[in-house]
């Protein structure tokens, strides 16, 4: 069974992840792993953070001589910040006058909700935990499970669909969301050059204005077989763990599988996607006109793209922040400031890839099995045929 979880304060020594139940023999490529965390810190209406941090992984355990050896794969990224944190956030008692303290909660943000559950004094604890920057060690892990889906012929990637008010309404082909991530530069990560720059805009003027961003990633992925996930219990249905996968990620407050929001104001007729036998198709002969159920029918994965998209609320750290209350005084005050993105729409589509990849990862284990790469894609090769032959 594939497992993982992470570790890490934002301004602490370093993020950890941890990802087991890979088969052995799955090539790691250390340099798509940084390019997939590169990916990660791009993007227009990021803060200065992003250049500050670098991001490398530095693996640990479970890959040696280049390839997965079926122990548990552990992975650093250094927070290149730390020099700067030592005194402030020690792993000792350290000097009490050098706590930089958050001292009145964020709207937002875990702060006041984080604060009383833990029963800290003010929120330094919990935004170092409840941070974003604890997605890169998804991103991390997430590429290894890109490099493993890989070798059925799975890939997974994103593009920006809304940023702010601009939304691009038609559906973006794969080969345009290829194209679109094969540039060396990403601004807005959307396949749409003129709704792009009008994204740019909009980031623009909430710079000016000391305001956020929120808006809407879809994450794309193709080839993916027929026969992921299962309607026969409610927890291993594919699209409830595609959700709460995607769901899981900072700042996300809605997630939406193919048409899923529109469908509910749709009838049957316009939404349903009817059933044709044309031939042509990867897995079967049998084929679709469209894809409004973005790929999963009853909870199993139907041979077509599995599209998800995620709703991102605005940032919560304002640069005119909004009312809160100091923790020591209760009395009102503006909320606290700390360096911050005003938009982040692109990077939490990376980080959502990584969600996805993992999910899809977890359940072709489930379905295929097996303790090496050979047996794993031999158990695939054997799937393949019984499709092509029903
Ligand atoms: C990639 C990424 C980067 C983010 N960067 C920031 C940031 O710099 N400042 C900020 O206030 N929020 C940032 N956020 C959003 C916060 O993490 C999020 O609003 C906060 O955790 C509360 O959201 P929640 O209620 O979903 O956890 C970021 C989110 C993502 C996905």
């Amino acid at each position: 069974m594939l497992r993982f979880s992470t570790a890490g304060e934002s301004h602490g020594e370093a993020l950890i992840a941890l990802v087991q139940g890979l088969p052995a023999g799955l090539e790691v490529d250390q340099n798509f792993i940084n390019r997939e965390l590169w990916r990660r810190q791009q993007g227009y209406g990021r803060g200065g953070r992003m250049k500050i941090e670098r991001d490398a992984a530095h693996i640990l355990s479970g890959v040696h001589h280049g390839i997965t050896i079926g122990s548990p794969i552990s992975v650093q990224l250094e927070n290149r910040d730390w020099k700067n944190w030592q005194e402030s956030l020690p792993v000792g008692a350290g000097d009490p006058a050098k706590h930089k303290r958050v001292a009145s909660p964020r709207p937002g943000h875990a702060d006041l909700a984080g604060a009383l559950k833990y029963n800290f004094s003010e929120a330094r604890y919990v935004l170092e935990r409840a941070s974003a920057r604890e997605s890169a060690a998804r991103v991390a892990i997430g590429a290894i499970a890109k490099l493993f889906l890989r070798e059925f012929g799975v890939e997974v990637l994103s593009h920006v669909v809304t940023t702010g008010s601009v939304t691009v309404s038609e559906q973006i082909s794969w080969e345009r969301i290829l194209e679109s991530n094969a540039r060396g530069e990403i601004l807005l990560n959307c396949a749409d050059p003129g709704a792009e720059q009008r994204m740019k805009e909009e980031v623009d003027k909430v710079l000016k204005t000391g305001d956020s961003l929120g808006g809407v990633f879809e994450v794309v992925a193709h080839n993916v077989p027929p026969g992921l996930g299962t309607y026969a219990q409610w927890d291993e249905r594919l699209d409830a763990l595609l959700a709460a996968a995607v769901m899981s990620l900072q700042a996300v407050k809605a997630v939406e599988i193919g048409a899923g929001v529109a469908a509910a104001f749709a009838a049957g007729s316009a939404v349903h996607d009817e059933i044709g036998y044309a031939g042509g198709g990867s897995f079967t002969a049998f084929s679709r006109t469209r894809n409004n159920a973005g790929g999963i029918e009853g909870g199993v994965s139907n041979g077509e793209e599995i599209r998800v998209r995620g709703y991102l609320k605005p940032i919560s750290t304002l640069r005119r922040p909004l009312q809160s209350v100091d923790f020591s005084t209760r009395e009102p005050v503006k909320a606290a400031y700390e360096r911050s993105d005003v938009c982040v729409v692109p990077a939490a589509g990376v980080a959502a890839e990584s969600m996805v990849a993992l999910t899809l990862a977890k359940c072709a284990l489930e379905k295929f099995g097996g303790d090496s790469m050979t047996e794993t894609l031999r158990n695939y090769a054997g799937y393949c045929l019984q499709l092509k032959n029903y």
